[in-house]
Order: structure tokens, then sequence, then C-alpha cells
């Protein structure tokens, strides 16, 4: 488990982050690179600087084959807060990426658990996902797993928690009744089968997730802490999500230099370098 704060670039890095992967990869390899895809305020940032990175030429997603963590069930197709429609707004309409490489589940299936299970055997067929970003809720949830789910579970219809419909009920007017309390959703060992995982999280409310996250013991209560037994997960967060962590985990980290922080240097440099020309 690694940390990273990125403090107010942490869109910009994630989206780098991505960049450099699909360079890397695309130089080594032929097959499709497979990549795991959340939604959510936090993401927004990274979506739209790799929608930059396209438009400049930088980057593209032709041979990327795409996989999104969750989705409501029962949304009118189309309905404007639904995973899908966020998807297409924010990222794949801006980007070349082939329509048939986009996975979404789809919450209105007339079987959602043969929608479930079809989508793990999807991911299984593509040889798994080379990285998944996720975000993470403030009780540790990760995609829609909400405290108390299986260590071991795969894709699946799960029932929201109250706290999670509260949350998301901002996006339906306030209106628990228009607030969906089901969601199909990758299961914590899916997540965990990706080959590396990036969780981006931002803002005081989740400085308690992100705590348990690194200091705490392995629980269902709080999903995220399944990803301590991930060989190559980093959580990358703004300031205010770290207010939690104990001040020698910080140093710890604050120490480590890698791959992760060597791109932050060189993004901090490259804004200096900007902010001082203006
Ligand atoms: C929902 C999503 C999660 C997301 C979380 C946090 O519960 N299912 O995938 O990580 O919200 O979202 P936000 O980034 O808006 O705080």
């Amino acid at each position: 488990m690694r940390l990273l704060v990125t403090h107010n670039l942490l869109g910009k890095w994630a989206a780098h982050y991505l960049s450099r992967k699909l360079q890397q990869f695309s130089a080594n390899s032929t097959r499709p690179f497979v990549l795991g895809l959340p939604t959510g305020s936090t993401p927004l940032y990274m979506y739209q600087e790799l929608v930059q990175l396209y438009r400049q030429g930088k980057i593209s997603f032709k041979n990327v084959i795409t996989f999104n963590m969750d989705e409501y069930v029962g949304l009118p197709q189309g309905h404007p807060q639904s995973y899908a429609h966020y998807m297409h707004t924010n990222f794949f309409d801006h980007v070349d990426i082939p329509k048939q490489n986009i996975h979404i589940l789809d919450g209105n299936a007339k079987d959602l658990e043969a929608e479930c299970n079809h989508f793990e055997q999807k991911i299984a067929a593509c040889g798994g996902m080379d990285i998944i970003f996720g975000g993470v809720g403030e009780d540790g949830h990760i995609a829609f797993n909400e405290p108390g789910s299986s260590l071991n579970s795969e894709t699946r219809v799960k029932t929201l928690n109250y706290s999670t419909i509260v949350a998301n009920s901002r996006f339906f007017n306030h209106d628990l009744a228009q607030t969906p309390q089901l969601a199909l959703t990758m299961g914590i060992k899916t997540i965990l089968s990706s080959k590396e995982v990036v969780i981006l999280a931002q803002g005081i409310k989740k400085a308690r997730a992100v705590c348990q996250a690194i200091e705490g013991a392995i629980s269902s209560i709080c999903p995220i802490t399944a990803l301590q037994q991930h060989n190559k997960v980093v959580i990358a967060c703004d300031d205010l999500a770290t207010y939690e962590l104990k001040v020698k985990t910080m140093r710890y980290f604050e120490d480590i230099h890698d791959e992760y922080s060597a791109l932050l240097n060189q993004l901090t440099n490259n804004v200096s370098i900007t902010a001082h020309k203006i």
C-alpha cells in the first residue's frame, strides 16, 4: 500500500499516470490495454485532463477496453444521473475509444444476476484489468461494496446502505424516494484482481476512510482496507484527506521516491514554471 499526497494536482496526476501507463504499455504490447474506471465527483478532473491530453495528441484510447466499476439499478436509459450518462458526457464522447470497447453494467437488464456474471466473464476473457482507478466512500466503500461486503465478492447486485443513499441523494434533488436503493457493482475480489489499483480521495470527508485504509486492520466493515492485500496499489489524495493519519505515517510515505512521486515532482515543477511565466 502506498500513499501519495498530490496536494492540488490529484486529477492531473491521475491522468498523467494513466497516460504514462498507456504509453509504456503500447510500446511493449499489441493486445488492448484493459482499464477499470470509476464515476463520482473526485475523478472528474482526471477525465477533463485525459480529454485534454487526447486533444493535444498525446494519448489515444483506440486500443483500450474499459470496464466501469458500478451502475445504479432501475434508472431509465439516458437518465442524467446514470453512470453510463456520466461516462459518456464526461469522457467517452470526447475521445477515440471504439464504442464496442466500452463496458458498463446494465442496471435495466432483465436478469441482473446474469448481467453481472457476464461482466465478470468479459473481464476474464480480456485477460483481466491492467489497472483500475477508483474513488472511496466516506465509510470506506469502494465501487458500491458497502461496509460488510465480502472481501471475496465478485460483480453482483448490491443493496445500498442508508448513508450511501443519503450521500447520493444530492444528485436526486435531495429526495431519498428518487435515489436508487440498488446497484450493480464489481466485487472486492474483482477489484483486487486488477494488476494495479489507483484510489483517488479528496476532501476532509474522506480522511477517516483514508486513515483506515492505511493504518487500519483489514475488515469487511471498511472495504477499502482489503486493498492492503494487493501488491500494487496507491491511494492518491489531497491534503485534507490525510488529516486523520499519524505524523509518522505521513513522514514515512513522504520519504519514498518512486514512479508515483517522480511524476508528481515533474508535474509540480511544470506547474510552477508555467505560473512563473505568467
Ligand atoms: C459512489 C460510487 C463510488 C465513489 C463514491 C465517492 O458511492 N459508487 O464508486 O467512489 O461514490 O464519490 P465521490 O467522488 O463523489 O465522493
